[in-house]
């Protein structure tokens, strides 16, 4: 039912607890709303991307940690192959991951510097994202696939390109991202 039908509903009902229960549902609505929004911006290729390469764009990226969320990003990229020969998917796969371990460590680790480590070996890009923050219970954070879109999308897009991910954390432990990704996508496409 859409919000403006609720939202008169809600207005007329006088009834506290039907007032409350309603209340529920538009809220639920509105964070479904939220998470397909995110799903969709998460789809998109950032415009940088394409014009500067991955180095530049994670350069603009750690820049953008530090102004947005005052988290300095101490970064070390070491790519033999230049971005333009790397397979354009692989490319937006490792940006994304990046940028979302980048985000989730400026946001929830409550640290004010994280470390960025990007190379390249055996024809595996393998970069590592770490923070020595609050970390968090990770069994937990596996239940329920919808409120953990950043971290299931991560491993989602890694596995999409022949890739893995691996979360290393614990409460008051830190948190580390560990990603390797073939260079060239296995199924040649
Ligand atoms: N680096 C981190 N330090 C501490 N906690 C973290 C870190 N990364 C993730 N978490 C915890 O794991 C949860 C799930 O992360 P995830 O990225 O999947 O979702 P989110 O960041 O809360 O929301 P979204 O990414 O969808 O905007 C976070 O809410 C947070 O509690
Ligand atoms: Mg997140």
């Amino acid at each position: 039912m859409a919000f403006k039908i609720r939202g008169k509903l809600l207005v007329d009902e006088t009834d506290r607890e039907e007032r409350e229960r309603a209340w529920a549902v538009i809220a639920n609505e509105i964070l479904d709303a939220i998470r397909g929004v995110k799903r969709m911006i998460r789809g998109l290729r950032p415009p940088k991307l394409d014009q500067q390469g991955l180095v530049s764009a994670l350069a603009a990226l750690f820049r953008d940690a530090r102004k947005v969320h005052g988290v300095t990003i101490h970064a070390s990229v070491r790519l033999d192959w230049v971005a333009d020969e790397l397979d354009p998917v692989t490319v937006l796969a490792v940006y994304r991951i990046v940028q979302e371990a980048v985000t989730n460590a400026a946001t929830h680790a409550r640290v004010s510097e994280a470390v960025v480590t990007l190379r390249s070996a055996d024809g595996m890009i393998i970069a590592e994202i770490r923070d020595e923050g609050c970390g968090f219970e990770l069994a937990n954070s596996g239940a329920a696939p919808d409120d953990n879109i950043g971290l299931t999308a991560m491993r989602a897009r890694a596995e999409s390109v022949g890739g893995s991910l691996t979360v290393l954390t614990s409460p008051g432990k830190g948190t580390t991202i560990q990603v390797t990704v073939p260079m060239v996508r296995p199924d040649g496409e």
